[in-house]
C-alpha cells in the first residue's frame, strides 16, 4: 500500500466494511485509537473520511450501477473496492486511471480477495467508460422504520425530498460565541451567514484550521440544532440546567447567552470534550458527571435544557452510516428513556420555570409524540411557541402545538439544515416542586 492516497482508500474501505457488515458507527470507529484511521496523516484521514461519507451516501446508486456490469458482486475487499472507485468516477472526478489503479490495489492487497484483482480491473474499466451514462444519482431510499413514520407525517413527497437532502450531505455550520459578530467573521471564514445567526461554509474545511478556532471565537453546530438554545427566553442571569449537556453545543450557547449553567451527563469521556470546549471558547459552566435519571439538585432552576438521547435520524446527512448502525428495536427504549427523562428534568424545575425538550430525530414518536403525552400526564406543563421572527426561522417551521421541527429538506436553496424538534414548556407559577416522579 505505497501509492499516493492508497493508504487512505484502505482506511475507507475498512471503515465502509465495519458499518456496512458489522453495523459498526462510523463516529466509534474514526475516534478508535487502534481504529482504521490510526496511523494516517492529517491528510490521508480526512481523505478516507470524505470517501466514506460519499460512498454511504450514494451506496444505492453505486450498487445499482455495478450489477449492470456485474450481475452477482464479488464480496469481501473486492466488491469495496470496487464501490470505491465508483464513488471515486462518479461522484468526485477522480481521473479514471487512478481510481481503477487504485481499486486493483485494494484488491491485490487482501489475501482473500487478490485473486480477483482482474475482474476488479475489467469491471472499474467498464464504470469508467460507460458509468456517467448509466448513472442515476437516485437517493438511497430509508428503512421502512423510518421512512413509513416520516411518510405518515409529512407525506411522501417530503420524504422524497429528506432522502434528496440526505445523499446532498451538510454544509459546516458555526455557532458564533459573540451572536453580533457575524459580519466580522463571515469573510475571514468564507462563510454565508444564516438568518438563524449561524455561519455556514459551503466547502469543507480543517476545521482547527479555520480562523477563529483557537481563540474560540465559534464552535461547529449544526444552524438547527443551534435553536433549541434560543427557545429559552432571556437566558442571561438564570440558572440553566443543561440535563444531557455533552459535547456542549448548547451549553457553550447558554453560556455565551450570559446563563448560570449546570451542565450534566453521563459519560465521562464526553463531558470531557465539554471541558475543552468550554476552556477553548472561555466560557463557564459547573460541570457535573452523573445519571440524570439518579441525580437530585440542590434547588429548583429556571429552565432545564433536555437534549436528550434519541436515534439521531435528524442528522443522518451528517451521519450516512445511521440507517445501517441503528435498528428498529433501538426505538422502544429510547422512547421509554425520554420519558423518564422529561420527567427526572421537570422535577427540577422552579414554579414559573421553563423547559425545553428536543432531539434531533426525524421521528415524531421522540418529538411530538414525547411531548404530547408529557403534556397529558403533567396538568402544571404548558407548551409555548416560540416566536418565529426572533429566532429568524419561516413561521411554517412551527407546528400547530406550538413546537420547533426542523426537517433536512427544509431551506433547500441554503444547503438544508438537520432535523429536530424542540418543545418550549412553562411550569404554572403555582406548582409545587414535586418530589421525583422518575425513580424506579
Ligand atoms: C443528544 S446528546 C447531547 C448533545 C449536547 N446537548 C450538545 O448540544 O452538544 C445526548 C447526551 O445524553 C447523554 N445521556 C444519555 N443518557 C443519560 C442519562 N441517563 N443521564 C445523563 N445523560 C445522559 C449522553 O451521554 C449524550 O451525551
Amino acid at each position: 500500500v505505497t501509492a499516493p492516497g492508497l493508504p487512505a482508500r484502505a482506511a475507507a474501505a475498512a471503515l465502509i466494511e465495519s458499518v456496512l457488515d458489522r453495523g459498526c458507527p462510523l463516529g466509534e470507529l474514526t475516534d478508535a485509537a487502534d481504529g482504521p484511521l490510526s496511523g494516517l496523516a492529517t491528510a490521508e484521514r480526512a481523505r478516507a473520511q470524505s470517501l466514506t461519507l460519499a460512498t454511504l451516501r450514494h451506496i444505492g446508486a453505486i450498487d445499482r450501477l455495478l450489477k449492470r456490469f456485474l450481475a452477482r458482486p464479488p464480496q469481501g475487499r473486492a466488491r469495496t473496492a470496487l464501490r470505491l472507485a465508483t464513488t471515486e468516477l462518479m461522484t468526485e472526478g477522480v481521473p479514471p486511471h487512478a481510481a481503477v489503479d487504485s481499486a486493483v490495489r485494494l484488491t491485490r492487497a487482501d489475501r482473500r480477495s487478490r485473486h480477483l484483482a482482474g475482474l476488479v480491473n475489467a469491471v472499474a474499466r467498464r464504470v469508467a467508460a460507460e458509468g456517467a451514462a448509466a448513472w442515476q444519482a437516485a437517493p438511497a431510499r430509508l428503512p421502512a422504520w423510518i421512512a413509513d413514520p416520516v411518510r405518515t407525517a409529512w407525506g411522501a413527497g417530503a420524504l422524497a425530498a429528506i432522502e434528496r437532502a440526505h445523499a446532498a450531505g451538510a454544509p459546516l455550520d458555526l455557532t458564533l460565541r459573540d451572536a453580533a459578530a457575524a459580519s466580522r467573521w463571515s469573510g475571514p471564514l468564507a462563510a454565508e451567514p444564516l438568518p438563524t445567526g449561524s455561519l455556514r461554509r459551503r466547502s469543507p474545511a480543517q476545521v482547527s484550521a479555520l480562523p477563529g478556532y483557537a481563540e474560540g471565537a465559534w464552535w461547529v453546530q449544526d444552524a438547527a440544532a443551534a435553536l433549541p438554545a434560543r427557545l429559552l427566553p432571556d437566558p442571561a442571569g438564570r440558572r440553566v440546567l443543561d440535563l444531557c449537556a455533552a459535547p456542549g453545543g448548547k451549553t457553550l450557547q447558554l453560556a455565551a447567552a450570559g446563563a448560570r449553567v449546570t451542565a450534566l451527563d453521563i459519560s465521562t469521556p464526553r463531558l470531557e470534550r465539554l471541558r475543552t470546549n468550554l476552556a477553548r471558547t472561555g466560557l463557564a459552566a459547573e460541570i457535573v458527571a452523573a445519571d440524570a435519571l439518579a441525580w437530585s439538585a440542590a434547588a429548583p432552576v429556571d429552565a432545564v435544557l433536555l437534549d436528550a438521547p434519541c436515534t439521531g435520524t435528524g442528522t443522518i446527512r451528517r451521519h450516512p452510516d445511521l440507517p445501517f448502525v441503528r435498528r428498529p428495536d433501538d426505538l422502544p427504549p429510547l422512547v421509554a428513556l425520554q420519558d423518564r427523562l422529561l420527567d427526572a428534568a421537570w422535577s427540577h424545575v422552579a414554579p414559573g420555570g421553563h423547559l425545553v425538550f428536543c432531539t434531533c430525530s426525524l421521528l415524531p414518536a421522540e418529538g411530538e409524540e414525547r411531548v404530547a403525552a408529557f403534556l397529558s400526564r403533567c396538568p402544571d406543563a404548558r407548551q409555548l411557541a416560540p416566536d418565529p421572527a426572533r429566532l429568524g426561522i419561516p413561521p411554517v417551521w412551527i407546528d400547530a402545538a406550538g413546537g420547533l421541527r426542523t426537517r433536512p429538506d427544509f431551506w433547500p436553496e441554503l444547503g438544508g439544515v438537520d432535523g429536530f424538534h424542540a418543545a418550549l414548556l412553562v411550569r404554572s407559577e403555582d406548582a409545587v416542586v414535586t418530589a421525583r416522579r422518575s425513580r424506579g
